[in-house]
């Protein structure tokens, strides 16, 4: 396969040599100014300057970049709930009429209605809403998006989704990561959360394992979700099988990061609702957060401390938590920057929550920094300068993308 040399770019960010945890400033940042990228078969051979990049591959093909853009890895979104059927618009409704998420839910609405109109689609439908919302996705420059199931909560609903996910991820450019979120909510027909839980774990994740469905299982902790006993016995079950963990946890009480770190999950993900000592705690961890400013978003409540958590020396991920309950909007640039204005996250921070610590999260080493030998996932913005990508806070989308 020929190399082909892309550029020049006013700017490339590149992302690599970044430490995993902490806090960053802008100055960490390396900025190749008039820079390319040699990329063959999916992978970048090489970056740098683009007239040394020139004279080093005389024979390379060329895509020559005759606008001012800046180049940035692909966005990796680590955490979202994609594949569903039907929305909830008058969950939302009622909402911002002042009902609280948890009510909704106990009143029928909630996670439960999703998976009605989820259980009643087929795996063809599925897959086509999948698409369309990748679509979206990639036009606004994620590259990476995990999908979780989590909304047919029986065997066939939970590996219905699972198929359409990896459908999903033969016939689109973008790369789909799955996982099995078979502990969401307890379904209507199972009249305890423990009796879901045995079912869950005796009845759906071997059928995954075995049918190598994901690698990954997530599991909602809270206090209208599972909590840590029943937690205990869906994780355990899991690491025996084999499966990654990660946790949806201290949603909307401190509840689920400890047991994140107890169980080595790659992630513990929403964080709004943990305390000081949580936040201790996982800065000690390898456990990525990855906070949900979409959910905050679309629930009408506060964010999760992403300041204190860097300071602290957290490895922070951004994701946009894209699903028909909390998160509708599902505009992933749009919640980091308004997100980062709010918390006083650098531009670096921003940038290293969604390309290198998101793919960190999804314990992916090939992508997420433009470096020798990564996938050659990229995005390119039409402006004269990076600072003016959060600047815009989202508006500005990317005009050209590689994946
Ligand atoms: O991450 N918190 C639990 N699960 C999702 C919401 C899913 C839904 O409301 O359908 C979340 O916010
Ligand atoms: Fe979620």
């Amino acid at each position: 396969m020929v190399a082909k040399l892309i550029g020049p770019f006013i700017h490339i960010v590149t992302m690599r040599n970044l430490p995993l945890k902490g806090a960053l400033s802008d100055d960490q940042l390396e900025i190749i100014s008039h820079g390319g990228v040699l990329v063959s078969d999916g992978k970048i051979l090489d970056v740098g300057k683009y007239a040394d990049l020139e004279t080093k591959f005389p024979t390379s093909e060329k895509e020559v970049i005759t606008e001012p853009m800046v180049l940035l890895p692909g966005f990796v979104d680590a955490h979202t709930h994609i594949c569903f059927a039907g929305d909830r618009a008058n969950d939302y409704a009622m909402r911002i009429s002042g009902k609280l998420y948890q009510e909704i839910a106990l009143s029928g609405g909630g996670i439960n209605s999703t998976v009605a109109h989820t259980r009643n689609a087929s795996e063809q439908e599925l897959t086509e809403l999948l698409l369309r919302r990748c679509d979206t996705h990639l036009k606004n420059g994620i590259t990476t998006c995990e999908v979780k199931s989590g909304y047919g909560l029986s065997v066939e609903g939970e590996i219905k989704m699972l198929r359409a996910i990896q459908k999903a991820n033969q016939l689109h450019p973008v790369s789909f990561i799955s996982t099995c979120l078979a502990a969401h909510t307890k379904p209507a027909e199972f009249s305890t959360k423990s009796e879901y839980i045995n079912f869950a774990v005796n009845e759906i994740l071997p059928k995954v394992k075995l049918q190598n469905l994901s690698n990954r299982v997530d599991i909602f902790v809270d206090n209208i979700a599972f909590n840590e006993p029943e937690a205990c016995i869906y994780l355990d079950a899991a690491k025996k099988l084999g499966f990654e963990i990660t946790v949806h946890a201290d949603q909307f009480s401190s509840l689920g990061s400890r047991l994140a770190i107890e169980y080595h999950a790659c992630s513990a993900d929403h964080l709004d609702a943990s305390s000081e000592s949580d936040i201790n705690l996982l800065a000690k961890s390898d456990v990525v957060g990855v906070l949900l400013p979409g959910a905050s978003m679309g629930l009408g409540m506060p964010y999760a401390k992403g300041r204190l958590m860097l300071d602290k020396g957290m490895c922070i991920a951004i994701a946009s938590d894209w699903n028909p309950g909390s998160a509708p909007m599902g505009d992933l640039l749009i919640q980091a920057a308004v997100f980062g204005a709010h918390e006083k996250f650098t531009t670096a921070e921003t940038f290293a929550a969604l390309t290198y610590r998101a793919a960190k999260a999804l314990r992916l080493t090939d992508r997420g920094s433009i470096d020798k030998g990564n996938l050659a996932h990229l995005i390119a913005f039409p402006c004269k300068t990076y600072q003016e990508i959060l600047y815009y806070q989202g508006s500005l989308k990317p005009t050209k993308v590689w994946c």
